[in-house]
């Protein structure tokens, strides 16, 4: 029997051009990696870390992979990060709108601080539709059948105590792909999100979850799948599913990448938005 090691990988990406937003970072960095393995012909990084994300794109390889800064939500900026991949790679065939912050855990209905609130709906509810709404007129005006796949959160799964305007913004990304796909079905382009739960990134250690151990004190008892635990390569893989043609009659669709977590751990930890 062949070892599963020696099995070489069946590329479900070749000759695709992507953009994967929140790229120099986490699961945004993981995907890209992953896209580049699955053979797509060139990735574009879009983020606001620019020595984070161009060095992710050289240890690619700059022929497949560049870094564009790029704020997403700010719609004319994305609309020329979207017209440069184009007229770079000569296509835009799959978009991963990745990018997002959390406010402080404290954020509960009676203390909500609305400037916290502002920023993380002007990235995660805001960026998020722009990026849709850009890439999906770019594909429509190439003739493309598209994949768009966005990160949401499982906190739009199970109800949390905390983290209030996050939970909130992560709704908007569920609402926004089950409008989109129905609008945007008719031009062959389909839309999906991943929900993870925790994954250890620069973003989870903001809000107290740092190591794989935090990750399996605090969610291991509410998980029902054991003795695996999540990694944003993990993520990578959905998304990849979702981008693919293994996806092929699926829009609409809220991926949940949870282990089969029953219930959100109270986390308490006060911290500050980015
Ligand atoms: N880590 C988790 O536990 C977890 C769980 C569920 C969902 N998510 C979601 O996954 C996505 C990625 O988060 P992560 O955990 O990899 O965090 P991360 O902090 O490692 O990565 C987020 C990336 O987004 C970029 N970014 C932030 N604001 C931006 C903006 N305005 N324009 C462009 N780029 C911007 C950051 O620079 C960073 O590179 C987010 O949408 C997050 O809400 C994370």
């Amino acid at each position: 029997m062949a070892d599963a090691q020696s099995v070489p990988l069946k590329k479900k990406l070749e000759g695709k051009v992507a953009i994967v937003t929140g790229g120099a970072s986490g699961i945004g960095e993981a995907t890209v990696r992953l896209f580049a393995e699955h053979g797509a012909r060139a990735v574009v990084i879009a983020d606001i870390q620019a020595e984070k994300g161009r060095s992710v794109a050289e240890s690619i390889g700059s022929q497949c992979c560049s870094y564009f800064q790029c704020d997403v939500a700010d719609e004319e900026r994305v609309k020329s990060m979207v017209e440069w991949t184009v007229k770079t790679y000569g296509g835009l065939d799959i978009m991963f709108s990745n990018a997002g912050i959390i406010g402080s855990s404290d954020q509960t209905i009676l203390d909500l601080d609305f400037s916290q609130y502002e920023d993380v709906m002007r990235v995660n509810a805001r960026g998020m539709a722009v990026c849709v709404k850009q890439a999906a007129r770019k594909m429509i005006e190439l003739g493309t059948r598209g994949a768009i796949v966005c990160t949401s959160s499982v906190v739009a799964v199970v109800p949390v105590q905390m983290f209030t305007d996050y939970t909130m913004s992560k709704h908007a990304v569920v609402g926004l792909v089950r409008a989109a796909s129905q609008q945007l079905g008719a031009h062959g382009i389909r839309i999906n999100c991943v929900s993870p739960s925790a994954v250890v990134t620069p973003m989870a250690k903001k809000v107290g979850v740092a190591t794989a151990g935090d990750v399996e004190n605090l969610f291991g008892p509410s998980t029902s799948l054991k003795g695996v635990s999540l990694t944003a390569e993990r993520v990578a893989e959905a998304v990849v599913f979702l981008a693919s043609d293994d996806s092929a009659f699926i829009t609409g669709h809220n991926l949940v990448v949870d282990g089969g977590l029953i219930s959100m751990p109270f986390i308490q930890v006060g911290t500050k938005s980015s």
